[in-house]
């Protein structure tokens, strides 16, 4: 949307890949969808240095509203797990420094059931706005995929409408196509051309420090949704992190290099048997690249790269110094075009994510290293 908002890629948190649909709350207090658990999170972002990262989205996925509408026909929360209403919640969120998000659905019903918005575009928009919303998740169950399209641009109008500032966070291409690296890696020409400033192509949540991915698969979702300058949008439970997992996510390299303000979406630069190797340009010359190792498994990949695997434009000259993003460690410098440095990819599913500067940018603003 043309408000204003999302100059850089959106940071933040959303309930849904962690916390799911749970709605029993006698049974599941702490982690049932409602207040407490949207506070709770509130509190540890502001007060356990997430906000200070930079992640500042505090965003309710489905299964929030009543199932009723209230007699205006206003969407509202379940009474029994919002009490306070979604004003109030949203209150307390901003007044922890944060931003309040919240989710809807474009078809008859959410995914999970609940009232969806597609006889009420305007009056839902209007609504999140009057609770002081941030940002509005719009999902596409139950909705006609023909007619997404000009109907998410609707909503996105009705939102600019408002007046108030908001995030509009778009579900729908997920309902068309969609295989994450490999979508990313042979959709590069369409898809970078609408990356940028005000419009981020969203990969989906970062889900480090949930169940279900190895340390190197942690890793290795930070280091694409960072060269593809995404939207990291975490769902996790922010009161009790593992400890590697927090020091991925809040790696001020990834997150610098996240936001570079020129928001190039990295792309796959070729394959050399199981390595895909990526590369980002960054302003004042710098760039990033990812070594990945796509196989399933055996030995840890080694791969020589020189600067004219990764296809500088002409105008950037070597020396280049570069660092792991990862580890801090040097990994070398690129002193010609021709030569190549030896990088070790990590086991199956395994990145290597380099930044590489030219040494007189240093005292440029470049990120530190
Ligand atoms: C499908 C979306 O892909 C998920 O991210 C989540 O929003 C669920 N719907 C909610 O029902």
């Amino acid at each position: 949307l043309d408000n204003g908002v999302a100059m850089q890629p959106p940071m933040g948190w959303l309930t849904w890949q962690r916390f799911r649909c749970v709605t029993d709350c006698d049974t599941y207090p702490d982690t049932c969808i409602g207040e407490k658990l949207i506070r709770d999170t509130a509190d540890r972002m502001a007060q356990d240095g997430w906000l200070a990262s930079g992640y500042e989205f505090v965003t309710v996925d489905d299964c929030w509203a009543s199932h009723q509408r209230d007699a205006q026909g206003r969407l509202q929360g379940d009474p029994d797990r919002f009490p306070g209403g979604m004003r109030a919640l949203a209150d307390y969120v901003h007044s922890r420094g944060l931003k309040f998000g919240i989710y809807a659905d474009y078809g008859n019903l959410t995914c999970g059931g609940y009232p969806g918005s597609i006889n009420n575009l305007q009056l839902d928009a209007q609504t999140f706005a009057s609770w002081g919303v941030d940002l509005v998740k719009l999902d596409g169950c139950y909705s006609d995929p023909a007619k997404q399209a000009a109907g998410y641009a609707q909503f996105g109008s009705y939102l600019n409408k408002t007046g108030r500032p908001i995030v509009f966070s778009c579900s729908y291409p997920a309902y068309q196509e969609k295989n994450i690296i490999d979508y990313w890696g042979s959709n590069d020409a369409n898809m970078s051309t609408w990356n940028g400033p005000q419009h981020w192509n969203d990969p989906d949540m970062v889900i480090v420090g949930d169940f279900g991915l190895s340390p190197v698969q942690q890793e290795a979702q930070m280091a694409f949704w960072c060269l593809w300058s995404a939207p990291l949008i975490l769902s996790l439970d922010l009161r009790s992190v593992p400890t590697d997992s927090a020091r991925i996510l809040r790696n001020a390299l990834a997150i610098a290099i996240n936001k570079d303000p020129m928001g190039y979406q990295g792309c796959l630069l070729f394959k050399r048997g199981d390595v895909q190797v990526w590369r980002k340009l960054m302003s004042r010359g710098d760039f990033a690249f990812v070594l990945y190792y796509n196989s399933d498994g055996g030995t840890p990949a080694r791969l020589g790269v020189s600067l004219k695997d990764l296809a500088l434009p002409a105008g950037l000259k070597p020396p280049f110094d570069c660092v792991d993003v990862f580890t801090f460690a040097s990994a070398g410098r690129f002193a010609d075009t021709d030569t190549a440095v030896k990088f070790d990819v990590l086991p199956s599913g395994g990145v290597r994510f380099v930044y590489c500067r030219r040494p007189a940018s240093a005292a440029n603003g470049s990120p530190a290293v």
